[in-house]
């Protein structure tokens, strides 16, 4: 049976270890802050603005809450992002996604200062990370490094399989794995036949959102699984694309849903506002 992987656990450790650091940067007059700003009342996006600010105050960062309305216009949303660019006691600005219909993702993730861009959404960071000179990690897959990093796997020469190529998980984390020298196969919603690539994988990324979607006999044995889907089922239980209970049996690691890659998104983003503030010195 495979070792499951406890980004719970995992994510206290990172978070504390920042701790100090948020400390120092208090004792040198910088009190580091975040700003969060959510449009409507998506509850998926309410439990993770809630969730982010709740490491926040663990850590002793500021978080400031911008709720908006979900009639808010793209017009109302770029000028309070423009006034959090330039108030120089905000060191984070996130804007969580998704956004109404009406309001166009593209132009707020532009307009976010890149100094200021926790997330590494902005196409200047999203350059750094294609080249891998960043100062932003994008929060996700970097908090599934962290993972393979703690239990010590191997990447350099192995077959990884990312599935899903979303510019939030999929294609920077292929950008990461291949900086480690993993030859790296990007599946998506066209690729045909899915198993025949996710059999070869000795790290197997689901990112898709898709219930059910990687099953046992799609899994090479002892292959490391990382499942980053978070989705709810009708009986309000959270799961992953993973099917963890078949999984699990065939894997030499795993990650579960909840407690594996979620909370490490988040370790990850508290690292990058830390790092904004530390910058601040620099602005
Ligand atoms: N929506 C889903 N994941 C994320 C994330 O990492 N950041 C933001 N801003 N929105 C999201």
């Amino acid at each position: 049976m495979a070792v499951i992987i406890d980004g719970k656990a995992l994510s206290a450790k990172l978070k504390n270890n920042l701790k100090d650091e948020v400390e120092a940067l208090k004792g040198e007059g910088i009190e580091t802050c975040l700003a969060v700003i959510i449009v409507g009342d998506n509850p998926a996006s309410r439990v993770y603005v809630n969730n982010k600010k709740k490491s926040c105050a663990e850590l002793g960062i500021k978080s400031l809450e911008y709720a908006l309305p979900e009639d808010t216009t793209e017009e109302e949303l770029l000028s309070l992002i423009d006034e959090l660019n330039s108030d120089d006691s905000v060191d984070g600005i996130l804007c969580q996604l998704p956004l109404p219909k009406h309001i166009c993702e593209k132009n707020v993730i532009n307009s976010i200062s890149p100094r200021k861009d926790v997330d590494a959404f902005h196409p200047e960071n999203v350059g750094h990370i294609m080249i891998g000179d960043y100062t932003f990690l994008p929060c996700t897959p970097a908090g599934v490094m962290e993972m393979l990093k703690e239990y010590e796997i191997e990447i350099a020469g192995k077959n990884c399989v990312v599935v899903g190529r979303s510019n939030i998980v999929g294609k920077p984390m292929t950008m990461l794995l291949l900086k480690e020298n993993a030859t790296v196969t990007v599946c998506h919603s066209r690729t045909k036949d899915l198993a025949s690539f996710t059999r070869e994988a000795d790290i197997l990324v689901s990112a898709v959102g898709k219930v059910g979607l990687i099953t046992a006999d799609m899994v090479k044995e002892n292959a490391v699984v990382i499942d980053v889907a978070i989705n709810r089922l009708e009986s309000g239980k959270l799961c992953g694309d993973v099917d963890f209970e078949n999984v699990k049996e065939k894997a030499s690691f795993i990650t579960p849903v909840p407690g594996g890659v979620g909370p490490m998104t988040i370790a990850v983003l508290m690292k990058n506002t830390v790092k904004a503030a530390e910058n601040r010195k620099n602005r």
